[in-house]
């Protein structure tokens, strides 16, 4: 893969495709590890070039309603402070002036284009182009972005010299650990709804772990599927052959939920289950299966909380991050609610998180992205 060091900068109008693609509410940054993440290249970009001139997306845009509210002026504010520099902002009008009478430029939204045809989304060749235009030299450190073939990342590399920054190659370097050559024991936790979501992690993944314990309300398809009266919990009845099939052939590495916390808040067995009771979080029987599981493990890869932790059930989750932080291994954790859940139970944790959520997963499915731009 062609690397920050590949290239060039060195007096250039440089592009660098970010991802700032950050919850906002009423105009406050919620999660500002994107942005903190993409200080590395952009400060390395910023003691060489001529000029620096950043790209991102923000939400998904239909419609002019949606513009209002996925303007990117509240990230260049948020990185102009902390970077302590000026950073105008374009909204394309009069792009040409505003680039040549600045050093750092922040474009709006570049999905705004999506209202004309989904230019963006759909790669079109003209706004690669005119995406182009705007400087020498094209950075791509949108991790969390790779798995889209847009304009503003995969065309535009067309054009110009093009290279990953250092968000890519240290995301592909974590996640290559956790494919290749990795050290065992190997576990992985996945959580979350739906197993419809994970089929291709999972079907990746399965073969080189040692054990892959499934907790969240994905658990209760497996458990359907091996004939568990599940009561009124929520499972996919569309997979219950793919999840049979799964616990066929690796049932020396799957471990599932045991117990769980219903509806009044009290722990049961699953085989104790009525037809009303509905499983919300994994029960304390299972959390000590789990941690039995991993107190040895040199790898482990968590993603999907165990339960609804959002609306109270927290336990397993929260139970969870805690036990990995003690633990002395490599680990990996991915997916949006996964990362607020760890963020919010273990702030100073030493886990290693991926920014991106969809492309993470993809990466690990064992897909080629189409934004890593190969060497
Ligand atoms: C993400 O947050 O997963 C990325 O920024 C990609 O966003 P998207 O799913 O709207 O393409």
């Amino acid at each position: 893969m062609k690397t920050i060091k590949d290239i060039d900068l060195n007096n250039k109008k440089v592009i660098i495709r970010f991802d700032y693609n950050v919850p906002i509410q009423d105009g406050v940054i919620q999660d500002d590890t994107r942005i903190i993440k993409s200080l590395k290249t952009l400060n390395y970009v910023l003691e060489r070039a001529s000029k620096v001139i950043i790209l991102s997306h923000l939400g998904r845009i239909k419609s002019e309603e949606d513009k209002k509210n996925n303007s990117l002026k509240v990230v260049c504010d948020y990185l102009s402070k902390l970077i302590n520099k000026d950073i105008a902002f374009c909204d394309y009008v009069d792009e040409e002036n505003i680039i040549n009478n600045n050093d750092i430029i922040m474009m709006e939204n570049t999905r705004f284009f999506d209202l004309d045809n989904k230019k963006e989304s759909n790669n079109d060749e003209s706004l690669s182009k005119y995406f182009s235009s705007f400087g020498d030299v094209f950075i791509n450190d949108a991790f969390g972005t790779c798995h889209r073939s847009n304009s503003s990342n995969v065309g535009i590399s067309n054009y110009l010299p093009s290279c990953n920054g250092f968000l890519v190659e240290e995301e592909v370097n974590n996640l290559n650990k956790l494919l290749y050559d990795t050290d065992h024991p190997y576990v992985v936790i996945m959580g979350g709804k739906k197993v419809s979501d994970k089929i291709q992690v999972i079907n990746n993944l399965v073969k080189k772990v040692d054990k892959l314990l499934i907790g969240g309300a994905m658990t209760f398809t497996f458990l359907k599927a091996l004939g568990k009266n599940v009561g009124s919990s929520y499972y996919e009845e569309d997979e219950l052959e793919y999840a049979k099939d799964l616990l066929d052939n690796y049932s020396d590495k799957i471990v599932l939920t045991i117990d769980c916390y219903i509806e009044d808040k009290t722990i049961k067995d699953i085989d104790n289950f009525s037809d009303n009771n509905i499983g919300y979080d994994i029960g304390s029987n299972t959390i000590d299966i789990f941690k039995d599981n991993l107190k040895d493990a040199k790898t482990v890869f968590f993603n999907g909380p165990m339960g609804l932790f959002e609306e109270g059930y927290e336990y397993g989750t929260k139970e969870l991050c805690n036990y990995l932080n003690t633990l002395d291994s490599y680990i990996v954790i991915g997916g949006g609610d996964t990362v607020s859940a760890v963020n919010k139970y273990v702030p100073n944790n030493k886990f290693i998180i991926s920014t991106g959520g969809g492309a993470s997963l993809e990466y690990l499915e064992g897909k080629k992205l189409p934004g890593i731009i190969e060497g």
